[in-house]
């Protein structure tokens, strides 16, 4: 009885060391997580200037700016060589490119020249995440 108390005990300490461990490695690289946080603060910007109406051209330059050159860090960040991953932080890059060059300055162009990007972050997510 006590031999299998101690087994279990064993067990369980070896479990949460095994969970500490995983807890550190993940909190020593917050680079993935920053770099999504980071897309996704321009993203919501974007989103707000869209609800307050507010949508003039330079503001939304700015962070579709932001949105492209963060998105060049996925890759190299990630280390996910994945071509399926691969594929859609290059679609991403297409899609910011393109935003970028038809340079909405109305809120309903913004709105169009999100969306592409919007479903990029979206299907990449569903897979990936
Ligand atoms: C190539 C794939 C890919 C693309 C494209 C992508 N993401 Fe992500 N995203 C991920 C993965 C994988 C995670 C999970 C990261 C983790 O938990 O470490 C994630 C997580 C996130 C998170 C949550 C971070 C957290 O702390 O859990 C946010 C916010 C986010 N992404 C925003 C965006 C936005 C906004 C876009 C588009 C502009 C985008 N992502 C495009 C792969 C992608």
């Amino acid at each position: 009885m006590r031999v299998a108390l101690m087994i279990l005990l064993g067990l369980v300490i070896g479990i949460l060391g095994t969970v500490n461990v995983m807890g550190a490695l993940e909190a020593r690289n917050p680079m993935p997580k920053a770099v999504m946080h980071t897309m996704g603060y321009h993203m919501g910007e974007l989103g707000r200037a869209m609800k307050a109406r507010q949508c003039a051209a330079a503001g939304i330059q700015q962070h579709l700016q932001r949105l492209q050159s963060t998105a060049t860090d996925i890759v190299p960040v990630f280390g996910i060589s994945d071509k399926g991953f691969t594929d859609k932080a290059a679609e991403l890059q297409t899609r910011l490119q393109q935003a970028l060059q038809a340079a909405p300055a109305t809120c309903p162009a913004l709105a169009a020249a999100i969306k592409p990007i919007d479903d990029t972050c979206k299907s990449c997510h569903q897979q990936y995440r």
